[in-house]
């Protein structure tokens, strides 16, 4: 199984909205990215619209061909939006409104019943759900009884120690999708993932579906431009 690379475009829409203006066009930059390779891309409204805007989901609803990934908060705003625009996967992320960036994965054990209401009105809809979770055995367990069909691994952790000593770093994340696995949950990850660590996480996690990133990617794409890097990524994942 070949892991999928889907782009999270958040970042053009903060550059974008830096100056007020249409420029980039993030529009055009959803459909570069797909142009030049990216089999998804993933966008994470949040409520202050600081990146990625409301409107701006609805209006890559017909723009985006390959897969549609929204993250999210699953607030009432939110939960209208997906069910408003039915993208192909929906998830799931216990961010606070004003957290810089995703910092913590759902406890799935505490708040089953609460996300596997949630799962059941995404899933009706024929949305594909995914619980953004850290890699724990207990954690898996509990994303299973939710009903969910994917959980994305927090790969905040493994980014950080993986300069030091990798083998230690990709250990809980092995475990984690090894167990997913056994479990039915197909497995994606995101966070910090880049061109220095994400050949090594997917070289060692078989069971990944897809691998979502942004920060880096864009930033590389500084350099590289936008198709090589996608390109480079893409390369990582073969
Ligand atoms: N997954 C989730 C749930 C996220 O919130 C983010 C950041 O928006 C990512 C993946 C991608 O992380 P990064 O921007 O560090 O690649």
């Amino acid at each position: 199984m070949r892991t999928r690379l889907s782009v999270n475009v958040n970042k053009i829409a903060t550059l974008r909205n830096a100056r007020g203006g249409n420029i980039p066009n993030l529009i055009q930059v959803v459909k570069d990215c797909e142009r030049f390779g990216a089999e998804g891309i993933t966008v994470h409204p949040r409520p202050d619209g600081r990146h990625i805007r409301y409107q701006d989901v609805i209006d890559l609803k017909d723009v985006v061909t390959t897969e549609f990934n929204i993250e999210g908060y699953p607030s009432d705003s939110f939960l209208d939006l997906v069910m408003q625009v039915k993208p192909d996967q929906v998830t799931l992320v216990p961010d606070a409104p004003d957290a810089l960036t995703s910092n913590n994965g759902w406890d799935t054990v505490t708040h089953l019943d609460y996300l596997a209401g949630i799962i059941k009105m995404l899933k009706k809809e024929g949305i594909r759900t995914s619980l953004f979770v850290n890699p724990e055995v207990k954690i898996i367990e509990g994303a299973r009884m939710t009903g969910t069909d994917r959980i994305e691994l927090y790969t905040e952790n493994y980014a950080k120690l993986y300069p030091q000593n990798k083998q230690q770093a990709i250990m809980p994340y092995m475990i984690a999708a090894r167990v997913a696995e056994t479990q039915g949950l197909g497995v994606n990850a995101g966070h910090d993932l880049s061109l220095e660590n994400l050949r090594y996480f997917s070289q060692n996690i078989p069971e990944l579906f897809e691998v979502s990133i942004g920060h880096a990617l864009i930033s590389d794409a500084l350099y590289l431009g936008l198709e090589k890097t996608i390109q480079s990524y893409l390369a990582l994942l073969r």
